[in-house]
């Protein structure tokens, strides 16, 4: 198989990170959680760092850190996300990365628009905002976290909300993408479903 580019994107815990995962490992390539890249930033942030100064410094170890997954980091991450200059300093690392000779599978919100245009094969996985703050309580109460359903869907209501009404890069489908509504699949339908659409593109 030639060297292809995944894009995947959509909505606050859609199920991006888990789909990614299962299609680069069927398909044999890397993957890349770009939300983690603002994540490590917005926790630059929380701790008094410059955040464009954070996202132009940003290292791997910064992306190993266990509190990424929390709420608040999310929130940061999505406050950071609306800088064009974190936005700028983050692209270049994308990019390589999409280009591995290997092939690649990266998830995000601006993949199949603005990072990977181009991209072979373009997905945007989406499902109800109460189903997404669902999976995010189970989530989320899993690694320990105490927290409850009005808050997860909070947060993910109010990052929706950023993340679709930015000026740069916001979240929308790109024009070629092949929307998967997740809303009524469960894990391994929704796998499935992705490995079916991925095939699909490259057989067409
Ligand atoms: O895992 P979840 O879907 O909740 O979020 P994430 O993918 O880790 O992304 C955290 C935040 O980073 C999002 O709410 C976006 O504001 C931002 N982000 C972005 O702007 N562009 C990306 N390619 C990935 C994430």
């Amino acid at each position: 198989m030639s060297p292809f580019t995944i894009a995947i994107d959509g909505p606050a815990a859609a199920g991006k990170g888990t789909i990614s995962k299962a299609v680069a490992a069927h398909f044999g390539v890397a993957h890349l959680d770009t939300g983690l890249l603002y994540r490590a930033v917005g926790a630059r942030m929380l701790r008094g760092d410059d955040p464009i100064e954070a996202a132009r410094k940003l290292e791997a170890d910064d992306l190993e850190n266990p509190d990424l997954r929390t709420a608040e980091v999310a929130q940061a991450a999505s406050r950071v996300a609306i800088i064009p200059e974190v936005r700028a300093a983050l692209l270049d690392f994308q990019r390589a990365f999409a280009r591995r000779s290997g092939g690649a599978v990266l998830d995000g919100r601006d993949i199949g628009t603005v990072i990977c245009p181009r991209a072979e094969v373009k997905l945007f996985v989406t499902a109800s905002a109460e189903i997404r703050a669902r999976r995010r309580l189970a989530e989320l109460l899993d690694h320990g976290f105490d927290t409850d359903f009005e808050a997860v869907l909070a947060d993910v209501k109010a990052r929706d909300d950023r993340d679709m009404n930015r000026a740069d890069a916001p979240l929308r489908p790109a024009e070629d993408a092949v929307t998967i509504d997740t809303s009524t699949l469960d894990v391994d339908a929704a796998i499935a479903a992705a490995i079916a659409a991925v095939e699909a593109r490259r057989a067409g």
